[in-house]
């Protein structure tokens, strides 16, 4: 979602600026802005579209100045065009503003402004919000930084913004609630943006602003920090542990056929540390010290949104098998306006890529306030679920920029499938023997992911032949249920393909009416696990002339002969299936996106981080 990057310090802020939101590029978005403080000058320039489009058309303007502020904009309020969007104008072009997020009382706000004679160009709450803050700096006679604070005091909603001032060219007042903010700290030098993947090429020293934290940076000048209802705050330096090499494509097409590619490494990372094959062993230190918590656990919650939400699924069944505690899975915008009955010993599970997710940094807020224990599974450091939870466990599949999630998905999966056995072997409920096994398995994983990813040249060949398909159903059980929700939401997200994942004997109950010699359906039939049950329901599908295809374990002649086209993967325990069956799933995805010509890893209206509800 929306990107917001800002920079002051003696360097060329256009150069910085622009490589910036090429950076957050990633997030998505619909059109892009700058807005540049040079000789008492304070120049915007928008476009619709990408970030090249901006480049052509500041390309003749005036473009120097060592401050500014720059944005990538995903339509929340108005159409993606050039007056919609950002950086926003005051009325008296005073101030411009970058924002992320949505002011919910802007409709009152602006009439209130109206009444005073404010007049606005664009269809957006951001207007809004500048204009407001040029009214209250006027009115109160106020520095920018006051009148920044006293407005947002009457704001609600969330917001992550950067504000100049024409004749302050020493200034920039940013300030969040919901949404991120990372100030990078150079010498005689500051860096402002969403995330810390445009701050990186040049410092790795940060500090993560705070919920209702307003940052003033000053050349010159320590960080000050204060938050809206005025308290004083010091600043906190981070070291960033990201490299600039995780956020290039490294030879490949696409982030997301890299990030495919790099599971094995990233498995073994998640398991670094955790997993010790030698010792038959594994230690997760967010459960240890909390050992008690989860051991006298009634109820796990898990809440998450698109793909995390999925891999909370698989949790469910690993947890449930291992651990013998009731877990519910939740879509985080639902739980957390469904006034859900949560008890204090409950443990609430919030699992997010990006850990920036509002509904789900909702959902946590939610808990808290009803006294359960909560553990996050984030990828992101730093991010603010991680920030907001009492425990944790991170992923580090490291960053992933492509906007379908892949390498954080098996990555969650892994944690989760960690956690369950810890929890089971330390309840009693997974015998000894069992937990062994499965931790030897677990160590074999990433062997067993390269040796699948030598199939991408065939999967790329078959993948052609899907290209004509409207529709696609993916059917699974048990465990390979949310796998085959994951592949059907990874296939709609980049080639724009319908699919829908089905639980394989629900299908009788409404989608078998779909099938047809047009309908490819995919079937997850491995033989670990109800794998009979899987046959028949082939047969079902067969029976109607369904295009099957499917992921099967090596040497199985039975579904390899009913299909028409079919996928091995080793063979590895049930619970471990779904780590190996999302790989080929990601890659037909991504080749029949490539050959349909689709853009992979900024797919229309997508966004990685979903920073706004
Ligand atoms: C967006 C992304 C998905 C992601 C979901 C949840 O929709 O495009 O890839 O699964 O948000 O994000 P999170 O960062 O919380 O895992």
């Amino acid at each position: 979602m929306c990107g917001i990057v800002g920079y002051i310090g003696k360097q060329q802020a256009y150069p910085i600026l622009i490589k910036g939101l090429q950076r957050l590029e990633y997030r998505g978005y619909d059109s892009a802005g700058i807005a540049l403080i040079n000789n008492g000058n304070l120049n915007v320039y928008k476009a619709k579209g990408k970030v090249a489009d901006l480049v052509q058309f500041a390309e003749k303007k005036d473009i120097t100045g060592n401050i500014g502020i720059a944005h990538t904009r995903w339509a929340t309020h108005g159409e993606p065009n050039q007056v919609n969007a950002h950086p926003h104008y005051s009325q008296s072009e005073e101030l411009a503003i970058i924002h992320n997020g949505i002011i919910e009382n802007y409709a009152v706000l602006k009439e209130g402004l109206k009444e005073h004679g404010y007049t606005f160009n664009s269809d957006t709450d951001t207007e809004v919000l500048i204009q407001l803050i040029e009214y209250v700096k006027k009115s109160n006679q106020v520095d920018l930084a006051t009148a920044v604070q006293l407005a947002l005091n009457q704001v609600v909603g969330a917001y992550a913004i950067a504000v100049i001032e024409k004749n302050k060219p020493d200034t920039i007042v940013a300030a969040r609630k919901g949404s991120p903010l990372v100030v990078g700290v150079g010498e005689d030098e500051y860096f402002l943006a969403s995330d810390a993947t445009p701050i990186i090429e040049f410092t790795n020293k940060v500090v993560y602003v705070g919920d209702e934290e307003i940052v003033t940076l000053e050349r010159d000048k320590e960080l000050r920090i204060k938050t809206i209802s005025n308290v004083e705050k010091t600043p906190e330096i981070k070291k960033l542990e990201m490299t600039l090499n995780q956020l290039e494509k490294g030879g490949y097409p696409h982030f997301m056929i890299k990030e495919i590619f790099e599971q094995p490494k990233t498995l073994s990372d998640s398991m670094r540390g955790r997993v010790n094959v030698e010792e038959n062993n594994i230690t997760l230190s967010g459960f240890i010290d909390n050992k008690g918590k989860f051991l006298n656990a009634k109820r796990i919650i898990i809440t998450a949104c698109g793909t995390s939400w999925h891999a909370g699924l698989i949790g469910m069944y690993a947890i449930e098998e291992f651990a013998r505690i009731p877990v519910e899975v939740e879509y985080s915008s639902e739980f957390r306006y469904r006034k859900p009955v949560i008890n204090k010993d409950d443990i609430v599970i919030a699992i997010s890529q990006s850990g920036e997710t509002a509904d789900t940094l909702a959902a946590v807020e939610l808990a808290r306030s009803q006294g359960a224990f909560i553990f996050g599974i984030c990828n992101v450091v730093g991010a603010s679920i991680p920030r907001n939870t009492d425990s944790g466990c991170y992923t580090h599949a490291g960053p992933e920029i492509g906007v379908a999630s892949t390498k954080a998905f098996t990555a969650q999966v892994t944690v989760l499938t960690m956690l369950a056995l810890m929890i089971g072997r330390e309840k009693g409920t997974l015998h000894q023997d069992r937990y062994l096994q499965i931790v030897q398995e677990l160590g074999r994983i990433p062997e067993k992911m390269k040796m699948l990813l030598t199939q991408n040249d065939a999967i790329a060949q078959f993948a052609k032949t899907f290209t004509y398909a409207q529709n696609f159903i993916y059917l699974g059980r048990g465990y390979n249920f949310p796998v085959a929700l994951e592949g059907a939401l990874k296939l709609k997200e980049i080639s724009y393909i319908h699919a829908e994942g089905y639980p394989a004997a629900e299908m009788k109950h409404g989608p078998i009416a779909l099938i047809s010699h047009e309908m490819p359906v995919v079937v997850i039939a491995p033989s670990a696990g109800m794998y009979e049950k899987v046959v028949s329901n082939i047969q079902e599908i067969k029976a109607r002339k369904g295009k099957i295809i499917s992921i099967i374990t090596e040497g199985d002649v039975v579904v390899k002969n009913l299909s028409d086209y079919s996928i091995s993967i080793p063979d590895t325990e049930e619970c471990l299936v779904p780590l190996l069956a999302a790989i080929p799933l990601q890659l037909m995805a991504y080749h029949i996106a490539v050959v349909k010509g689709c853009d992979v890893d900024q797919p229309r209206n997508l966004a990685k981080s979903v920073t706004v509800e």
